[in-house]
């Protein structure tokens, strides 16, 4: 049982509890609740004789926090608490977008929420729409502000207003908390510039080369072309800074406790413009420390329960969602593990299955997802996933060695194979994506594309093939109905819906030349929304259609929700995914075929998994009974069923 669940029975035995008083009486009863753990954590990471104050100090700024907080968001909170695990509905279907990218600023977005409502979104991502460094500032991800409206994209009571719209709309938001580092810009690190002894200490700043050069031995390179090594060299401080991620990015020092006392603050500020959602940016590499990787490191989770633990006592109908782009094992670890259970983040991205389904493309095979989706543990039951195709990042492969090498392939062959793929280094491959962060040294790179253009449709459209065209829209759909139906939050980019291909222009940015990312952050293309109602064959309207078909079916069956009732069944067909869902009575099973021909699977096997092949027994995405051929189901190339039984 987790605390969130403790919190939950609390509320239960009050049926109305709305006025500021009786909330606050809540607040008192949820530090209570939450403060042996708040304290274990806390002293955990800060030597208690040393920091005991500090933790007084903690606990005031708790209440503090409280009282920032608008009553109408306690109110929201207490709701929130009451319904549970709702980020785990069916109803839950989200889009991730750049603001200005996707209708030129905060108002341009507000008005275009009935788009939303029509395709069946419900849940927003939003990238920063904070103040940052103009010029490079890698797409708000360098923070000026963790509050302040960056004028470019309004005002803050613009945005304020966009949240109450969205609520009164029922769509959730989520916004970014850069938690691991701030910009040069940001007001500590221009008085640690200043020479201030004391706002040095709220980064890693060294004045030689010696440590430096020691956690340089272990530490990766994120991007080692464009941003080589982790330390930046300040000349008005005389002294290295740690920037793992680009120079102007200062990676905060959480092993002094009043960094972690500061953030929460930024962190509320951030909650209290009325986001659902948190997204912890980068949390995997919060804790350094000498001589490891600085990644996944047991003091991370801790602190990032610890944020957990204080959040839900000040808002406890905030959530979070980790960014923890690791290895599958070390993913599930971000929902907490052991005491911390379900008590860390309650979502994180499935970076996994993203990896996964590219390499299935690839491979036109299911057998490694199959194998490596099998074998990772279960999440807990108060956790879910992100599931999505891509994000605003590139595609990693992180794939397991061992995984790899059962396969019958080796490791780094394989992946130079993937690149080559994807990257239009192979003239029989359809994907369009770019090379991101190519490293001789180890060949470790990692790809970016839109996915229209990743999936071949760009390729498709410059030849005119009417058959692959009808391929990379089969298999757009097909890799969307996977992140609809296999448990969790599907996440959508915006542009995806209507096959929006690669966006080339960054390469005539000054600011974004370096990064190629750029290039899946496509302009929404309102030109081409315009004409879905008008033509039906088009491949966007075909996308829209087909992907608003799924949504409305997925939100249909309470089957959907995740209740980590998900059951992959290894196929004798290594090209067909099976997977089935269950509720009750109700199971559905999804088949996609990731193969260029048509593939069969026999009665027989689908009988012994529980499908029927009676007339009563239909594709749901069709609304057709199955048609078998000679006692064999046939799936035509990127074919996805979603059966269900009578
Ligand atoms: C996350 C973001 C990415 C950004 C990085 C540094 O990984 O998704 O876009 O570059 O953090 O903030």
């Amino acid at each position: 049982m987790n605390q969130a669940e403790l919190h939950r029975y609390l509320v239960s035995k009050e049926p109305k509890i709305d006025d500021a008083q009786q909330l606050k009486t809540y607040f008192d009863l949820r530090l209570a609740t939450n403060l042996s753990l708040i304290k274990s954590l806390f002293f955990s990471l800060y030597n208690e004789k040393e920091y005991v104050d500090q933790f007084y100090v903690l606990i005031e700024q708790l209440e503090t926090l409280y009282g920032q907080r608008s009553l109408a968001l306690q109110q929201q909170d207490i709701e929130r608490l009451r319904a549970g695990n709702w980020y785990q509905s069916e109803q839950m279907v989200g889009m991730q977008l750049y603001v200005d990218r996707f209708n030129k600023n905060i108002s341009g977005l507000n008005e275009k929420l009935p788009y939303f409502k029509d395709l069946g979104i419900n849940f927003l991502h939003l990238m920063p729409v904070t103040t940052r460094p103009a010029g490079e500032n890698d797409g708000g991800y360098a923070v000026n502000s963790y509050h302040e409206i960056d004028p470019r994209y309004g005002t803050k009571d613009e945005f304020v207003a966009l949240t109450k719209n969205a609520r009164k709309k029922g769509i959730f938001l989520m916004l970014d908390f850069v938690v691991n580092h701030t910009s040069d810009e940001f007001e500590w690190a221009k008085k640690a510039k200043a020479g201030n002894a004391k706002y040095q200490g709220y980064y890693y700043t060294y004045p030689t080369r010696h440590i430096p050069d020691e956690f340089e031995k272990t530490l990766p390179e994120i991007f080692p072309q464009s941003a080589p090594g982790n330390f930046t060299y300040n000349k008005e401080m005389e002294k290295w800074v740690m920037t793992c991620f680009n120079h102007y990015q200062w990676d905060l020092n959480y092993r002094n406790p009043e960094v972690f006392i500061e953030m929460l603050a930024n962190l509320m500020s951030l909650a209290n413009l009325g986001v659902d959602v948190i997204r912890f940016d980068a949390l995997a590499f919060l804790w350094k420390k000498l001589g490891t990787q600085s990644q996944n490191l047991p003091e991370a989770h801790a602190l990032i329960s610890l944020f957990r633990m204080c959040l839900q006592v000040i808002a406890p109908g905030v959530i979070l969602l980790a960014e923890a782009i690791v290895a599958p094992r070390n993913i599930l670890k971000y929902f907490g593990e052991g005491m911390l259970e379900g008590n860390e983040c309650e979502i994180a991205y499935n970076a996994s299955l993203m990896a996964l389904l590219w390499n299935s493309i690839a491979t036109k095979q299911a057998s490694l997802m199959l194998k490596s989706l099998t074998e990772i543990p279960t999440k807990p039951k108060d956790a879910t996933w992100i599931n999505y195709i891509r994000c605003h990042d590139d595609i990693g492969l992180g794939y397991d060695d061992n995984f790899i090498a059962s396969m019958g392939w080796d490791p780094r062959v394989h992946k130079e194979f993937l690149l080559n793929y994807y990257c239009g280094k192979l003239a029989w491959s359809p994907a369009k994506g770019l090379m991101f962060m190519y490293n001789p040294k180890n060949g470790d790179g990692r790809i970016t594309g839109s996915a229209a253009s990743l999936l071949g449709l760009e390729t498709a459209l410059a030849q005119n093939n009417k058959n692959i065209i009808d391929y990379a829209i089969a298999k757009i759909l097909m890799m969307h109905g996977i992140i609809l139906t296999i448990g969790g939050i599907p996440m959508i980019y915006a542009g995806d819906e209507i096959g929006t291909l690669n966006d080339y222009t960054f390469e005539q940015d000054a600011d974004h030349v370096n990064d190629n990312r750029w290039v899946n952050r496509p302009l929404q293309d309102w030109n081409t929304i315009s004409t879905l109602n008008k033509t039906s064959d088009s491949p966007p309207t075909i996308i829209f259609k087909g992907l608003k078909n799924m949504i409305r079916i997925r939100k249909d069956h309470t089957v959907f929700k995740d209740t980590n009732n998900l059951k992959i069944y290894g196929c004798p067909n290594p090209h067909i995914f099976v997977y089935e869902r269950t509720e009750g009575e109700c199971n559905i099973y999804i088949l996609s075929n990731f193969n260029e021909v048509t593939e069969k699977l026999d009665i027989g096997w689908l009988h012994s998994i529980g499908i029927q092949t009676g007339n009563t027994t239909i594709d749901l995405l069709t609304d057709h009974p199955l048609e078998l051929i000679n006692n064999e189901l046939p799936l035509k190339p990127f074919q996805q069923l979603w059966i269900k039984n009578s």
